[in-house]
């Protein structure tokens, strides 16, 4: 996830990765990595799969979910969340408007650009750098949360259920997000079971993030998205039903994420892995390409109010665990050229 920092963008990309992708020969120099992705062949990560309806049990069944949910954020920070409570019904809708958000003519998309050092809008990379190694991945980034943040002007009137459906998601995925936060201090024993979410404070974010990843004819050496960590709190994902792409970094070795029909992928953020003293990893992940299929994804990245200092619960404090990181406000904001530039936001944070 991200967020532009006024000011510091060199230019904004003028061709989207869907006209490159339809035009003849290789994509252009500076989407090229000089040593490639790294292989071929990704083993399959292993993803807890996740009854988030469990998660609220004191029975010692709902007690067993919360702590394979604990392990599982506190080894390679993903989980896939099933039993959610979204409908079927609801996701195939929501699948259909990204769809048909991305199938639309470029005018149409364009009545959404993304203008210099802004971050909600349509486009693609924000360029900070000439030496920057550009996504095969054009996006739409829309601030949902507050609520008097949003930028309607870029929000798609089309299609016409477009803003409701956005709306109505992140409410949908907020309510999870809220079990998740009390079964994670639940896990960690913590006393006070809202400390995460009185965390988030009294205007959290929720940041809407639309991925449309093209076919690209160098999947060796094109990332779809170069590798990171979300500098959100928590992350909720709708990944594509058909095209894998999403990988995962654990002990050097890149691991796919598999396709769990109807699951919601979540991770772990930088700012829970502070919150909790990194007890919680935030994993650093990437997208690769796929030769001959478009993949399109939706992920929702939920945080602390952009005005609130968050920092470690002091609980998780003590001499064999002493605090690992510093206090911070607005944090994704105030990290995110970093990421472009192939640096870990995190470790600048590190006491
Ligand atoms: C992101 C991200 C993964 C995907 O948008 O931060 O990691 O599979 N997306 O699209
Ligand atoms: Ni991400």
């Amino acid at each position: 996830m991200a967020a532009a920092v006024a000011g510091l963008e060199s230019s904004v990309v003028a061709k989207s990765v869907e006209e490159l992708s339809a035009s003849a020969g290789s994509p252009p120099e500076k989407y090229i990595l000089k040593d490639g992705i790294g292989g071929t062949n990704f083993p399959l990560m292993d993803v807890a799969v996740i009854d988030v309806a469990l998660l609220t049990s004191s029975s010692p069944e709902g007690e067993r979910e919360v702590e394979k949910l604990g392990l599982a954020l506190s080894d390679c920070g993903y989980i896939q969340a099933v039993n959610h409570g979204i409908e079927e019904s609801f996701l195939d809708e929501v699948h259909a408007m990204i769809k048909q958000f991305f199938s639309l003519p470029k005018e149409e998309k364009m009545k959404c650009a993304r203008q210099k050092d802004d971050l909600d809008g349509y486009g693609n990379d924000s360029v900070y750098s000439d030496k920057q190694i550009l996504d095969w991945n054009d996006r739409l980034y829309l601030m949902v949360k507050p609520e008097y943040q949003r930028k309607l002007k870029v929000w798609p009137q089309n299609p016409a259920n477009f803003r409701e459906v956005l709306v109505d998601l992140t409410s949908k995925l907020e309510k999870i997000d809220e079990v998740m936060l009390k079964a994670m201090a639940r896990y960690l024993k913590l006393e006070d079971e809202e400390c995460f979410a009185k965390q988030y404070g009294e205007n959290p974010t929720a940041l809407s993030r639309f991925n449309y990843y093209p076919p690209c004819r160098r999947p060796d050496a094109v990332l779809a998205a170069k590798a990171h960590a979300d500098g959100s709190a928590m992350t909720y994902l709708l990944q594509d039903r058909i095209v894998e792409g999403l990988q995962t970094l654990k002990d050097g070795q890149w691991y796919k994420v598999p396709i769990v029909p109807n699951a919601i992928v979540v991770n772990v953020g930088d700012q829970m892995e502070i919150m909790s003293n990194g007890i919680f990893k935030s994993p650093t992940h990437r997208v690769v390409t796929n030769p001959e299929k478009e993949r399109m994804t939706l992920g929702i990245f939920f945080g602390p109010d952009a005005t609130t200092e968050i920092g470690v619960v002091e609980e998780l404090v003590d001499e064999k665990r002493p605090r690992l990181y510093k206090s911070v406000v607005d944090y994704p904001r105030n990290t995110f050229p970093f990421i472009q530039l192939g640096k870990k936001p995190i470790d600048l944070v590190r006491l």
